[in-house]
């Protein structure tokens, strides 16, 4: 197994092993803080102009201070999304080919399974699952229209009416009134799941996006048994430190799908010669019909 030596060294003194795996760069982690915390911010300064909007009596120094920070606050969640992703932007383009991808029957059974799991964990078992779980997907695609959905229409309310017509407008208005509508329905949901709230997910489960990033091997093979199994098989994001030694955050990650990807020719020759990575993956890859 190879270890990312540039995030770690294995520890080897005898003692218990334990095996993680890297999942979020810091760049998608400081993203992530980023969005609650100027969700947040956002939200409560919204409310504000909100209730103004729908004829409460707000004191008009009140609206002021909440307009001039609701935009101080948009502008620093746009730029610190663009930054990150700017640096990164294999970030975003790998959880949309994830969130893209198409379901296969395992995604299938988990979606059927996941209300009766749910309420029944114990007895419930799950198929294995990809990097992304085929509900997660689409919880995922929601979260990035929702917050999409926010820069883009605040960008228009903020270049007003005079500038894009009063149609346009309204239009824009209903749009950001309906993303924080769905926001406020969905943070629920993915608090409840990604905070580990529900007893059968670990609360370790914020650490993976709030903390350093990395899942212990258990933990990735309870929740997304494809993808654990072929982390480690490449073992690229791969570490094994002793019990009771925290891994330091990830730095970089590698896309084991991205470098497979790459490592393919293309071309109508080489179609059928596909540069042998891992093999232990692409077989794997090969009998699902996944990520090629
Ligand atoms: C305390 C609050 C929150 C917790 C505990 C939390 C937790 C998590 C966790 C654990 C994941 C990663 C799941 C995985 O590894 O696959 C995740 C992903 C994500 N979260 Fe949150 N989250 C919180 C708030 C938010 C907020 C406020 C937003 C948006 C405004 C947000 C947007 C997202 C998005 C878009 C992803 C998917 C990222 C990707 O493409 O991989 N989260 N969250």
């Amino acid at each position: 197994m190879a270890t990312n030596e540039k995030t770690q060294e294995t520890k080897n003194t005898g003692n218990k092993k334990i095996r993680y795996i890297a999942r979020h760069d810091i760049y998608h982690r400081i993203w992530h803080w980023s969005n609650i915390i100027f969700a947040f911010l956002l939200l409560a300064s919204g409310f504000i102009l909100f209730i103004d909007f729908i004829g409460f009596n707000t004191p008009h120094l009140g609206i002021q201070v909440a307009r001039v920070w609701h935009r101080i606050f948009a502008v620093s969640w746009m730029l610190v999304t663009v930054v990150c992703f700017t640096i990164n932007p294999s970030n975003l383009l790998a959880s949309f080919r994830h969130i893209g991808h198409s379901w296969d029957k395992d995604d299938i059974e988990f979606m059927a399974k996941f209300f009766p799991y749910m309420a029944n964990p114990q007895s419930v078992h799950l198929p294995k699952q990809g990097y992304t779980k085929s509900g997660q997907r689409i919880s995922d695609l929601a979260m990035y229209v929702i917050i999409f959905g926010f820069m883009l229409s605040g960008i228009a309310l903020w270049a007003g009416p005079d500038l894009i017509g009063i149609g346009l407008f309204s239009f824009f208005l209903f749009c950001h009134d309906l993303c924080t509508f769905g926001f406020c329905i969905l943070i629920l949901i993915h608090i409840y799941l990604g905070a580990g709230i529900i007893p059968s997910y670990t609360p370790r489960a914020a650490n993976w996006m709030l903390g350093d990033g990395y899942v212990r091997e258990s933990d990735a093979l309870y929740h997304w048994g494809h993808w654990a199994e072929d982390e480690l098989n490449v073992g690229a994001n791969v570490i094994e430190l002793e019990e009771g030694v925290k891994p330091k955050g990830v730095w970089k990650r590698i896309d084991i799908y991205e470098e497979h990807l790459a490592s393919e020719d293309h071309s109508p020759e080489g179609k059928s010669q596909a540069k042998p990575g891992p093999e232990e993956m692409i077989n794997r890859a090969d009998n699902r019909n996944d990520y090629l």
